[in-house]
């Protein structure tokens, strides 16, 4: 079935019945794989994209549900003062480790920050615990978030 999605700034047609989780259409239609599958169940964080803004996981929103909505993936995060930000505060820091949970540290990272533009060091263990890391780069993924607030302020 054919549909439009909204994706990075752009209206994208897509062949996708129902039920068909966003991540497979961004990655497997549209051929964008920073996002990452991780569990599939809602519980690690790995394909972590923002619909109207939310960072959200992917394996679990169906095509159907976003019918007018904005998606943003890792490869357009950077395009907003925010992304640029986390993105230059993770490469300051070296936060990556094997890379695999990162995008989706980065977009929710980007959420943390939307709301909340000086996140305390439990404000954003808090606010990240549902993104896991096997590397456990969870410290440097705090200084991280901090750093990039800290260019935000300027
Ligand atoms: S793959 Fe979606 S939360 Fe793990
Ligand atoms: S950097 Fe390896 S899983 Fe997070």
């Amino acid at each position: 079935m054919t549909r439009e999605l909204k994706l990075n700034g752009k209206t994208v047609t897509v062949d996708a019945p129902d039920g068909t989780p966003l991540l497979w259409v961004i990655r497997d239609e549209l051929k964008l794989t920073g996002t990452k599958f991780g569990c599939g169940v809602a519980a690690c964080g790995a394909c972590t994209v923002h619909v109207d803004g939310q960072p959200t996981r992917s394996c679990q929103t169906y095509v159907e549900d976003l019918e007018g909505a904005e998606v943003t993936t890792i490869e357009a995060v950077g395009a907003d003062p925010i992304g640029a930000a986390v993105q230059q505060a993770w490469t300051e820091l070296d936060v990556v480790q094997c890379g695999y949970c990162q995008s989706g540290q980065i977009m929710s990272a980007v959420g943390l920050l939307s709301e909340n533009p000086k996140p305390t060091a439990d404000d954003i263990d808090s606010y990240m615990w549902g993104n896991a890391c096997r590397c456990a780069t969870y410290q440097r993924i705090r200084a991280g978030v901090q750093r990039a607030a800290e260019i935000l302020e300027g």
